[in-house]
C-alpha cells in the first residue's frame, strides 16, 4: 500500500530561472491548504546531501511571487551523481520524515530525480524550471518568457545605436543546446538572421543575407547568435566575418542578464499552475512524473521521456523568421 503523503520537500536545482520563486510559493501554499507540512531544501541536491533543510510555512513565501532568482538557492551537484551522495540525500529526507519531493529545474534535475526514485521509495514530481525551454512534455518552461523578454528589451536598445551608426551587431543569447531563446528573440526583434544550435548555419548564408540587405539599402542589421551554435559564439562569428569577408561587426553578449529579473506575468501564472498541480498530483498518487502545460492543460510525462525525448525546433517558426526578416 502506498504511504500517505503528509510531509513534502521542495527544492530548486540547476540554472536559476525567473518564476522559480512563484512555483515554490504555489507548492507551499497548496500543500498548506491540504494540511501537509512543507520543507524547503536549500541549494538543490547539494542541500539535500548536506541536510540544508528547514520547515516552510505559508507566510515564508509571502512577497516572492515577483522576485527573480530562487530564495531556496540552487546548484549543479556533482556529489548527487554518486551512489554515496544519493544515499546521504536519502538519509536527510528520512531524518525529516519527508514522504515526497517537488524538484524544480531542468534536464539535470530530472535525471537526478529519475535515478534517485529508481533506488529509493520517496516519490518525486518534476517541474520544468529553465530559461532554455528545452524540456519535452511542456510547451513552455518556467523562466523562458522572461528570458526572451529580457533579450528583446536589450535588442531594442541595440537597434537604436545600430540604426544611428549603420552598423552590424551580433547579439549572443543563452542556449548551449537549445535555440528557443534565440529563435523567439530573433522573431520578436525582426533580426536579419538567427544562429541556432540545432541546425547548420554556414557563415556564407549570413554573408548572402547581408549582401541582399545592402542591395535593398538596409543600412543596419541585427543578428542573433545562440551561444551553442556550430560556429561558436558571437565573438567567433565576428572573427570569421572579419577574417574571411572583411566585414566589421559589433558584438554584444547578453549572458546572465537573461537569467535574472522579475518574472513576466506569463511565467508567474505558469509557475503557479505547475506548483499547485504538483501537490495535487502527489495527493492523487500520480508520482515520478514531470508536469508541463501542453495546449493549456496540465500534462504528466514520465521522467524517462522528459529527459530523453527532444522537443524539436518549430520548422514553421524558423521559416517564418527568415521570410519576415527579408
Ligand atoms: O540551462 C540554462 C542556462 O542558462 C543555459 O542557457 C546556459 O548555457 C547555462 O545555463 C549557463 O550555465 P551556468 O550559469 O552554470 O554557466
Amino acid at each position: 500500500m502506498k504511504k500517505e503523503i503528509k510531509r513534502i520537500a521542495v527544492f530548486t536545482s540547476g540554472g536559476d530561472a525567473p518564476g522559480m520563486n512563484a512555483a515554490t510559493r504555489a507548492v507551499v501554499r497548496t500543500a498548506g491548504y491540504h494540511n501537509l507540512h512543507v520543507y524547503g531544501i536549500y541549494g538543490g541536491y547539494e542541500g539535500m546531501i548536506n541536510g540544508n533543510i528547514s520547515r516552510l510555512e505559508k507566510g515564508d513565501v509571502a512577497n516572492i511571487i515577483h522576485q527573480g532568482g530562487t530564495f531556496l538557492k540552487t546548484a549543479r551537484s556533482e556529489a548527487f551523481r554518486t551512489e554515496e551522495g544519493r544515499a546521504m540525500a536519502y538519509e536527510t529526507l528520512v531524518a525529516h520524515d519527508i514522504d515526497a519531493c517537488v524538484a524544480i529545474g531542468g534536464n539535470g534535475t530530472y535525471t537526478g530525480a529519475k535515478v534517485f526514485t529508481e533506488t529509493y521509495d520517496i516519490p518525486f514530481i518534476g517541474l520544468p524550471g529553465t530559461i532554455d525551454n528545452d524540456i519535452y512534455g511542456t510547451d513552455h518552461t518556467i523562466g523562458f518568457d522572461t528570458a526572451v523578454n529580457t533579450a528583446v528589451e536589450a535588442m531594442d536598445k541595440i537597434r537604436d545605436t545600430a540604426d544611428s551608426h549603420n552598423r552590424l551587431f551580433l547579439v549572443e543569447v543563452m542556449g548551449r543546446h537549445a535555440g528557443y531563446i534565440a529563435l523567439h528573440t530573433g522573431i520578436g526583434t525582426g533580426a536579419s538572421y538567427t544562429f541556432l544550435p540545432e541546425i547548420e548555419n554556414p557563415i556564407d548564408h549570413l554573408v548572402e543575407i547581408l549582401k541582399k540587405s545592402s542591395r535593398r539599402n538596409k543600412l543596419f542589421n541585427m543578428v542573433v547568435v545562440a551561444e551553442g551554435n556550430e560556429n561558436g559564439g558571437a565573438m567567433a562569428i565576428s572573427k570569421l566575418l572579419k577574417d574571411e569577408h572583411n566585414i566589421d561587426a559589433k558584438v554584444t553578449i547578453i549572458g546572465h542578464l537573461q537569467r535574472g529579473g522579475s518574472p513576466t506575468a506569463f511565467d508567474r501564472v505558469l509557475a503557479s499552475r505547475l506548483g499547485y498541480n504538483a501537490v495535487k498530483s502527489l495527493l492523487a498518487g500520480k508520482v515520478n512524473v514531470a508536469l508541463g502545460v501542453v495546449n493549456d492543460s496540465i500534462q504528466p510525462t514520465i521522467f524517462d521521456d522528459a529527459i530523453n525525448k527532444r522537443k524539436s525546433i518549430n520548422e514553421d517558426l524558423l521559416e517564418m523568421s527568415e521570410i519576415l526578416s527579408l
